[in-house]
């Protein structure tokens, strides 16, 4: 049975280039639900988008539909995906503070299925706080973006707020309904999530991953149909399905997991925040603290394997290796450094210190390097689509 794809218009100059994105979509079998805000209508006509997209153009929440009961409940349960696109900053808020004052934004609150929101404005409107504030909000629900292009916009701007070219929007669609299983076959090994060093029975020390990257690339890397083994320390999250998952605490048993899981492996991602250092001997009992505040406690710290350049000394032929550079300065060259030191194929420089990347967010700001001449610089994106470009990088390694 044929998906079902939800284009929601908003009203941009954009809108026009939609229709082409109807076609194409209907060339993909896909059925097509087109619905418009007022503004979208003012820039091209519903009866162009009914002719491309074969169905009744969805303009208006109090129009009887003859094929759904209540028309915005029955449009919303039919989807496979939502598409925002043009999305603009007025529509951008309303989904990012509930809103539902027409037929579009009550769809939008009703859908249950992937949203993929599709900005286009001028460069100043984007790059404003709010409008940010709205995607990361967004961002944090789940729903997926595209970086707006860059160029000549209908305002006489350049910058940033162009759509992007509508085959590059058909083949982000196709990446989300229809996950390709490019790594079927294949056994990718990782690690997530911060390491425990005991103090005492109580205590101990730790850091401030939550494991959501490698749990983005563990979830990716099954959806894409590889066979993956997820090495985790404490976290919060839910388990990925379809994954082997191995839970552990301290570094050197997250080493030993590792290197018990490595044979075999075509890709090895090290995305736990492990930690360098624990305590060299952990009190057997609670230390106790002085009652009138004068206790002072040194702690001794011995330094805990470094996993990747463990697993590095036994890397079998063809495995792809790939490591991550949790930096606040220097990046480039720390993560250069830290691609040699550690003889991988890949290393992924994160500045944690910048807003909407690094630890506990559902976005990153990364960048792929695998050589001094190749540096991938990307967007704020969410976590999920990091890790679908870490893949895509990774799949290209393999080749
Ligand atoms: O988990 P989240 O909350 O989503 O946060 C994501 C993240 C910030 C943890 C992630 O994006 C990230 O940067 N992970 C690597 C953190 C880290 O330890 O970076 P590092 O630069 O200190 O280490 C470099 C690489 O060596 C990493 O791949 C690390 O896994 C590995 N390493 C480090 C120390 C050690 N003893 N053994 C290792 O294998």
């Amino acid at each position: 049975m044929a998906q079902t794809i939800g284009i929601g218009m908003c009203g941009g100059i954009a809108a026009y280039k939609i229709a082409d994105l109807v076609s194409k979509l209907k060339k993909h079998d896909f059925d097509v639900i087109v619905m418009m805000t007022e503004a979208a209508a003012r820039f091209i006509t519903p009866l162009t988008l009914q002719t491309l997209s074969g169905r009744e153009v969805l303009t208006d929440l109090w129009t009887e539909s003859r094929e759904w009961k209540v028309q915005h409940v029955g449009v919303a349960e039919q989807l496979d995906l939502l598409v925002i696109a043009p999305a603009t900053a007025n529509f951008i808020a309303k989904m990012a503070h509930g809103l539902a004052d027409d037929l579009l934004s009550t769809v939008v609150l009703a859908n249950t299925a992937p949203v993929l929101v599709v900005p286009s404005m001028n460069t100043n409107m984007f790059e404003n706080p709010a409008v940010q504030d709205n995607i990361q909000s967004l961002l944090r629900r789940g729903y997926h973006f595209m970086d707006p292009d860059s160029g000549l916009l209908a305002c006489g701007v350049t910058g940033k707020g162009r759509l992007p070219e509508v085959d590059d929007i058909l083949k982000h669609i196709l990446a989300l309904l229809k996950p390709r299983q490019d790594l079927a076959g294949r056994k990718i090994l990782i690690n997530a999530g911060s390491t425990c060093e005991d103090i005492d029975p109580v205590r101990f020390i730790t850091n401030r991953s939550t494991g959501k990257m490698g749990y983005a690339l563990a979830r990716t890397a099954a959806a894409r149909g590889a066979e993956v083994v997820l090495v985790s320390g404490p976290t919060h999250l839910e388990i990925p399905s379809g994954v082997e998952f191995i839970s552990v605490r301290s570094a050197r048993d997250m080493c030993a997991a590792m290197l018990q899981h490595q044979p075999g492996c075509d890709i090895i991602i090290g995305a736990a925040a492990v930690g360098d250092f624990r305590p060299a001997t952990p009190a057997e009992q609670k230390i106790k603290k002085n009652e009138d505040g004068s206790g002072r406690i040194t702690i001794d710290l011995a330094q805990n394997p470094d996993i990747l350049k463990e697993l590095g000394k036994k890397k079998e032929p063809g495995c792809i290796m790939i490591g991550f550079a949790a930096e606040t300065e220097n990046v480039l060259e720390n993560a250069l450094a830290k691609l040699a030191a550690k003889n991988l194929d890949l290393i992924v420089a994160n500045d944690v210190s910048m807003e909407g990347a690094g630890f506990a967010c559902d976005t990153n700001i990364c960048t792929l390097i695998s050589s001094r001449t190749d540096i991938r610089p990307m967007p704020l994106i969410s976590k999920d689509d990091v890790a679908e470009a870490i893949l895509n990088r990774a799949a290209e390694l393999l080749l």
